[in-house]
């Protein structure tokens, strides 16, 4: 090494991006994993205009703030636009996603590829939740909450208020 180098180790910085529409401890487990591997995880929920969320974008990211906000080197974010752009602007040289179970691959797999060939320097990487948390989405814990059933065993205790809230007049 040349006397003028200086030793500056690198960020390792990814990305975790979703609707989080709403959180539930299947991300955050996903986050505690990603967050030993990286030196910083951004959390970052996408502005997706084709899609219709239940909760609006600032609702989803408060409660991202209230239950992942204080983890150690884990950053609350949102972003427009494509995802590798947002990744390239935030020098983060991967993107994490969570994989339950073979459903989700197809998707998952067209995803990474495509992000690929539109930036090859972003670099998907799966993670796998715990076991238990294998079957859980947030797409479920929605029609589980709107159905008037108990959603506590599968997202932080705000987002199960949130949800009873939100469905309360329905079982009014
Ligand atoms: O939690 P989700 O809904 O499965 O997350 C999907 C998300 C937000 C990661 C995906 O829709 C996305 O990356 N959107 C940003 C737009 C983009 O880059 N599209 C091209 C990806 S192939």
């Amino acid at each position: 090494m040349s006397d003028f180098a200086v030793a500056i180790p690198l960020m390792r910085r990814a990305i975790y991006p979703g609707s989080f529409d709403p959180v539930t401890n299947g991300h955050l487990d996903i986050i505690e994993r990603a967050r030993k591997l990286f030196d910083e995880v951004i959390v970052a929920v996408a502005h997706n205009d084709e899609k219709q969320p239940l909760l609006p974008l600032k609702e989803r990211l408060d409660l991202l703030r209230e239950t992942a906000g204080k983890i150690d080197n884990v950053r609350i974010a949102q972003f427009k636009g494509l995802l590798v752009e947002f990744a390239r602007a935030e020098k983060a040289g991967a993107v994490i996603r969570g994989l339950r179970a073979v459903s989700d691959f197809e998707f998952e797999f067209q995803m990474a590829l495509m992000n690929r060939k539109l930036d090859a320097g972003v670099e998907t990487i799966f993670l796998m939740p715990k076991e238990e948390y294998t079957y859980l989405s947030s797409r479920i814990v929605k029609e589980i909450a709107r159905l008037g059933g108990d959603v506590s065993g599968f997202v932080p205790a705000a987002v199960a208020h949130t949800l009873s809230k939100k469905f309360a007049r329905s079982h009014s």
